[in-house]
């Protein structure tokens, strides 16, 4: 069991839910910089700091596994108005199914970004498929940060 001290943010959540919302937050700067800084032909930029990104996600996507394993998923939203109802249950599977597709995606689009562009990093014809993989991947962390923030608030605020 971890020690799980109350959230920061709501106290019915604890402080490595919490944590991750402030860790998720942070990925927005981040991803913009990161896009910009492809867009700007800053390639080996964009290349570290898309790989500082993914170590944030892993030890986020980490943490809550861990967290959510010690104390059970459903246990934890025992104090909100939506527990047990089928609109916190679609809530948290909508959130997973994306997590997990969109995170498989991402963690492929690394890897192939890594061993298919040169180092340091420049166009190739993989930019191409890379550009749109990366446009999808984006929209998928998106997705993964609406759904995930609405699931909060079902779970712990309301
Ligand atoms: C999941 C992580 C990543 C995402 C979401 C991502 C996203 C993107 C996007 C959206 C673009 C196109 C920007 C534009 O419209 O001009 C781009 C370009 C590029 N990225 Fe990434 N990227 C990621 C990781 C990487 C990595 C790990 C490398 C190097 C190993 C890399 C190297 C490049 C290069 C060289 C380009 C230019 C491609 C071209 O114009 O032909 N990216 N990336």
């Amino acid at each position: 069991m971890l020690p799980l001290a109350a959230g920061f943010i709501s106290e019915r959540s604890d402080w490595i839910i919490d944590g991750v919302l402030v860790a998720s937050l942070a990925l927005i700067p981040m991803l913009v910089v990161a896009f910009r800084h492809a867009r700007g032909a800053r390639y080996l930029n964009h290349r570290n700091l898309m790989l500082a990104t993914t170590a944030l996600l892993a030890v986020a996507v980490t943490a809550v596994e861990m967290d959510l394993r010690s104390k059970g998923m459903f246990a934890m939203t025992v104090g909100s108005r939506f527990y047990g109802t089928a609109f916190l249950k679609w809530s948290a599977w909508i959130h997973i199914g994306l997590s997990t597709v969109f995170g498989v995606w991402w963690c492929a689009l690394v890897a192939a970004s890594w061993f298919k562009f040169p180092r340091p990093p420049r166009p190739t014809p993989f930019g191409r498929y890379h550009r749109w993989g990366g446009r999808i991947a984006l929209v998928g962390m998106g997705l993964v940060g609406i759904t995930g923030f609405e699931l909060y608030i079902v779970a712990f605020v309301l």
